[in-house]
């Protein structure tokens, strides 16, 4: 349609059917029988309301959604198509790493592959919408979902949070075969709740926000992501959802956005929780006021706008507005022409969980994968005889908490993965349960003794544990980040019968694993790691992959450390790491430094960095220095290395980061093999929000590091001058 028709549409529209675009609603909804509205209408919704809703999340499957949309389309005055929007977070059947681990594998081409399956698989299914990618920054360990974020470092999450979108959206437009909208999410700052705690207020200074927290949403909206998802946040003591600022001027004048603003599940209504409105009514004008232009499952939106509007209390310009945004939105899906896109049965059943998504999948799990500890016990040789233990050996539910259309069925456990790799001898056992339940112990004598007694006749153990995959997500923000009691009697007692332990570690944040680290001989960290996790783990531990993960999120030493990361400012009373001064800033009972820092990760073979050489010593604005490192792979194996750019400004109006990352390149080097790897250091790159909240970049002095971790100290420095 072309605009012009667009607004003639709008124009045709009455108040109560631009008021229902405005509306989204569940499948639930929408039965064989036609609307039901049982005990799960929380809402309160009438049958007509939900009849009159723009769009629906949470339901898939190319048959249903054509038979909804087409009964939809039929009773709705201008016959206006539903959009079918839905959480695809790692995949939709075909499961990819959580997205903290897609992280970890520094590797934007291979998380925009993986995002254009999940693009083709959900598109066969009738989807029209992804709410992803969450561009939240993320530093508590303690918070549940950090594992939807790609991590603490706002330019790698900038970098892949735009990997996303590409790889949702394409690039010929979202009428394109195969391809869904993608929405950013949750605007802004949620990745920073007081306390780790989800939904908690978030205190950030504007430099913190501008600078650390919005750069990666801005990357998103860059690339061209069709939709934004506000937070359930306050920023400033303001809710987003009713964040005039945040949503008008920030995301839409400064950054440019001009697409649709859907709210967070029930989030306009919470408005009134976050008692900045008296009543649904109140909290309907705020939103909108503020810019949102959908209202996920509350009937604030169409219960109270009609009345906001003839009582004059709002303008319906502002409903024109944002009507017209979806309206586009549809349009822009091509959904006016072809409402059910790319749904089709048959497609469906040819793409999903096809031998190719699973070859993906197998090969960016690998990639995720970060190797903490190896003391010469990984790879393992074939002839030798191994222990599997622990409840991850078994378990199937290796897919993350949002992972809503994967399966067990369809997933490779890390027993399928290891049988088929043809070891002469192995054997396998539980060892001890993981409940759903974090408040059940899990633990049964008969289990541990079982495993115990294996652990002795092995040559090498191997100890797969981990957080069950409920513990972290939504609503799962822990207080404590161990692995639960029974797993860690488990690696005692198999420790003491047998040190050859490797510890294989599932989990959906960074744990506090400091005994672990110190006693096992290896630890693996490979996160959630999908469909295809059996053997992507079972290929890094024979050796067939090597490992070249990096973490995306320090490993704190403990909890009391959260949130800990990189990047923060030096203080007034700097601590040197194994210094006995008091006054300074530090703990006296444990260190500062995480257990592992960000950009941390080992590999089967060893590289070596030479030191920095700068093309110039001093560059003005304008200007740029290149960067430069030979790396060589000094070991005896084909291996890939992250190497990584930090910058750092020594003296500025304000105080900065210690270091920040700047660049980062994966490159992949035969046994013996030297390249050089080049970064440029441009003005640009030195900017930040300075002392009149100005984004510039300042005269002095500077550091660069180049390394294969955050706390590398291969230094070298320049100067920017007028
Ligand atoms: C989550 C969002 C999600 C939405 C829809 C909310 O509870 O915070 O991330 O997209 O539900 O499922």
């Amino acid at each position: 349609m072309e605009q012009s028709q667009l607004v003639t549409l709008l124009n045709e529209m009455s108040l109560e059917e631009k008021i229902g675009q405005m509306l989204q609603v569940t499948g639930m909804f929408f039965e064989e029988e036609g609307i039901v509205t049982g005990p799960e209408n929380i809402a309160g919704y009438t049958e007509d309301e939900i009849r009159q809703a723009g769009s629906m999340l949470g339901t898939v499957g190319a048959e249903r959604l054509k038979k909804i949309q087409k009964e939809y389309m039929e009773k709705q005055p201008h016959h206006i198509p539903l959009i079918f929007m839905s959480d695809i977070i790692n995949g939709f059947r075909t499961i990819f790493p959580i997205p903290l681990a897609q992280g970890c594998s520094f590797h934007p081409e291979l998380v925009e592959e993986g995002a254009a399956i999940a693009a083709k698989e959900s598109a066969a299914a009738g989807l029209h919408l992804t709410f992803s990618p969450m561009a939240d920054l993320v530093r508590d360990a303690r918070w549940g979902r950090v594992m939807e974020s790609t991590g603490e470092d706002p330019f790698l999450n900038g970098c892949l949070a735009k990997a996303m979108v590409k790889g949702y959206q394409g690039t010929d437009g979202l009428k394109a075969k195969g391809k869904i909208a993608a929405c950013i999410k949750h605007f802004a700052g949620y990745g920073a709740p007081t306390a780790g705690r989800d939904y908690h207020t978030v205190e950030l200074s504007q430099r913190t926000l501008q600078d650390d927290y919005l750069p990666a949403y801005k990357e998103a909206v860059d690339a061209g992501a069709a939709m934004v998802m506000t937070s359930f946040n306050t920023l400033d003591r303001i809710p987003s959802s009713g964040n005039r600022k945040l949503m008008r001027e920030i995301l839409r004048k400064e950054m440019g956005f001009n697409g649709v603003v859907i709210s967070d599940w029930a989030a306009i209504e919470e408005l009134v929780c976050h008692g900045v409105a008296k009543d649904q009514k109140e909290a309907a004008k705020l939103a909108l006021e503020a810019g949102v232009d959908i209202d996920m499952m509350t009937s604030c939106y169409c219960k109270s706008l009609k009345e906001l509007v003839e009582a004059g209390a709002v303008s319906e310009l502002l409903i024109d507005e944002a009507v017209l945004r979806i309206l586009n939105l549809k349009n822009e899906l091509g959904l006016f022409e072809n409402p059910y896109k790319d749904g089709d049965v048959s497609d469906e059943n040819a793409l999903i969980l096809c031998r190719e998504h699973r070859e993906a999948a197998r090969r960016m799990a690998a990639e995720t994968f970060v190797l903490l500890k190896n003391d010469k016990m990984l790879p393992l040789a074939k002839k030798e005889k191994v222990a599997f233990i622990g409840p991850y050996v078994l378990s199937r539910e290796t897919y993350g908490a949002w992972s809503m259309f994967g399966t067990c069925e369809a997933t490779v456990s890390l027993e399928d993965g290891v049988r088929k790799k043809g070891a002469l001898e192995i054997f396998t056992a539980k060892g001890c349960d993981l409940p759903e339940d974090i408040r059940e112990t899990g633990a049964r004598e008969e289990l541990l003794q079982e495993a115990v007694a294996l652990a002795g006749k092995a040559d090498k153990v191997v100890l797969a544990l981990g957080e069950h995959r409920m513990w972290s997500g939504e609503a799962a923000s822990r207080g404590e980040i161990t692995l639960p009691d029974c797993q860690m009697e488990l690696f005692r007692q198999v420790q003491a019968v047998n040190p050859n332990v490797a510890v294989v570690l599932y989990c959906g944040r960074p744990l506090d694993i400091r005994e672990i680290s110190e006693k096992s001989a290896a630890v693996l960290v490979v996160w959630m790691p999908g469909t295809e996790g059996g053997n992507a783990v079972a290929d890094v531990l024979y050796g067939d992959t090597n490992p070249s993960g990096k973490l995306s999120m320090s490993f704190p030493y403990c909890v009391g450390q959260a949130p800990v990361f990189y990047g923060q400012l030096c203080t007034g009373r700097p601590f040197q790491e194994g210094s006995q001064e008091k006054y300074v800033s530090r703990y006296i009972d444990i260190p500062n430094k995480p257990l592992y820092p960000f950009g941390y990760g080992l590999s089967y073979t060893e590289f070596t960095v030479s030191p920095v050489e700068l093309s110039g010593k001093q560059m003005s604005k304008g200007e740029q220095i290149k960067a430069s490192v030979m790396v060589k792979n000094t070991g005896t194996r084909k291996g890939q290395e992250v190497v990584q750019m930090y910058l750092g400004d020594v003296c500025g109006s304000v105080a900065r980061p210690r270091r920040e990352l700047k660049g980062f390149r994966k490159v992949c080097l035969e046994p013996g093999e030297e390249r050089e790897v080049c970064f440029e250091i441009r003005e640009e790159m030195l900017r930040f929000h300075d002392i009149n909240m100005d984004y510039v970049s300042e005269t002095g002095e500077f550091k660069v590091w180049i390394g294969n971790s955050s706390d590398t100290e291969n230094e070298a420095a320049f100067l920017l001058i007028e």
